[in-house]
């Protein structure tokens, strides 16, 4: 029932597999859905757009200079009425042009201006996915917030083995469901904040203190507590990461601006430190870049970070629920045991840094999650599903208090 009355855009690009696009057209319809189309040039070449037009009742559109197309509806409004926007076939081609913003025929132009969700289901030759050029566009589309079903892996119509083939159509519309499926909001009415990334601590102009946190991991717990309903604020370090999409993001580059920045979003209900603060700073930052002095080192003083953590935790604005984390190299759950204790918040997620685990910058992450009455070992897992995983946790702990 989920697709029942929703309007889907469906952009067909020019590859051996858009014939499939047929069977979704159908599959779509079957499901209540209405479906306007738009062909690219190349997908001419594959479909014809009176085989789209017959099942789809409406007119195939291909054209971002036909006039009485545009007339009677215009690329804005074909971008504008979709509840969701398929790609399917997605071809290199396209991927590229949408990764990059081009705008130069109606599919290209109506995907710039949609603020629907866009699906995308890619379809080409095995090399051509697994160029370094394809896997970068790709990496883009994810980061711009497009949502990936497919490739499968299989025979290819070129004659080759290997990933490319595009999603079947009922994998298409099993992802379609999972995209338009009323969400649950269990963190609605809750206020988070999340820090993440590392902190960058001035020697002088030009030099600085700092770590190796790349903040994927707090930036998910950002988006996942979002994703759940919270009013979520992530306060960041500087990363290399795009602020995540539905939500506030504080940028800050020391501890001491991180702490203000923290202080200013309290009161909020749940406080997740996962920021790798800098433990020192140093004292008497120089206003010029010190320069080297033959056989001489400066001998910089440092003085400790205010923890902000542990300042969280013992605020008189304290939210109900803190979360600190605990990187460790080795004796990690004793270490985050006593953590805890000094930081004075409620759970505390350790994990194992040292440098064959590959956590530090990496994708995965497995964590142990500490509470003062559980203690709670996680599978390895991709940093987006211990994040989901966590907020989830945090829900039915706020619900268990209702
Ligand atoms: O003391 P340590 O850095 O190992 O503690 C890690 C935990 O404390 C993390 O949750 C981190 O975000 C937080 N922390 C903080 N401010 C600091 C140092 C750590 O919030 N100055």
């Amino acid at each position: 029932m989920t697709l029942q009355n929703k309007n889907i855009l469906l952009v067909i690009g020019g590859g051996i597999a858009a014939y499939k696009c047929l069977d979704l057209i159908r599959r779509l319809r079957e499901r209540g859905a209405g479906v306007r189309v738009i062909m690219t040039a190349a997908a001419g070449e594959f479909v014809t757009p009176l085989s789209v037009s017959a099942l789809t009742g409406e007119p195939a559109f291909s054209d971002l200079f036909n006039l009485t197309d545009e007339a009677r509806i215009g690329h804005i409004e074909l971008a504008r009425a979709a509840d969701l926007v398929i790609v399917a076939p997605a071809t290199a081609d396209l991927m590229a042009k949408v990764a990059n913003g081009l705008a130069g025929d109606l599919a290209t132009t109506a995907l710039l201006a949609t603020t629907a969700p866009v699906l995308i289901a890619p379809a080409m030759n095995v090399r051509m996915w697994e160029a370094v050029t394809t896997q970068r566009n790709l990496a883009q589309l994810g980061q711009d917030g497009k949502i990936l079903v497919g490739p499968n892996s299989g025979d290819m119509a070129c004659g080759e083995f290997g990933p490319g083939r595009m999603s079947e159509p009922m994998e298409i519309i099993a992802a379609a469901e999972d995209i338009l499926a009323p969400k649950e909001t269990p963190l609605a009415g809750h206020k988070v904040l999340v820090t993440a990334g590392p902190t960058h601590e001035p020697v002088d102009p030009v030099r600085y203190l700092a770590n190796r946190s790349s903040g994927k991991q707090g930036y998910a717990i950002a988006s996942a507590c979002a994703a759940l309903g919270a009013e979520t604020v992530l306060v960041s370090g500087p990363t290399n990461l795009g602020d995540p999409k539905g939500l506030k993001t504080v940028r800050v580059e020391t501890a001491v601006e991180m702490l203000a920045a923290c202080e200013t979003e309290l009161p909020a209900d749940i406080a997740i430190c996962a920021a790798a603060v800098a433990d020192w700073r140093v004292d008497g930052l120089a206003n010029q870049k010190i320069k080297k002095k033959n056989g001489g080192v400066p001998g910089l003083k440092l003085i400790e970070n205010p923890d902000i953590c542990k300042t969280i935790s013992h605020h008189a604005k304290r939210p109900a629920l803190v979360v600190g984390f605990a990187a460790e190299t080795e004796n990690l759950i004793d270490y985050a045991k006593a953590k805890r204790a000094k930081k004075g918040c409620d759970w505390i997620i350790a994990n194992d840094v040292s440098p064959e685990t590959g956590i530090m910058g990496g994708d995965n992450n497995s964590v142990y999650v500490i509470t003062p009455d559980s203690e709670e070992t996680w599978p390895s897992m991709a940093k987006s599903a211990v994040a989901g995983q966590l907020a989830q946790k945090i829900a039915e702990h706020f619900k268990g208090m209702q």
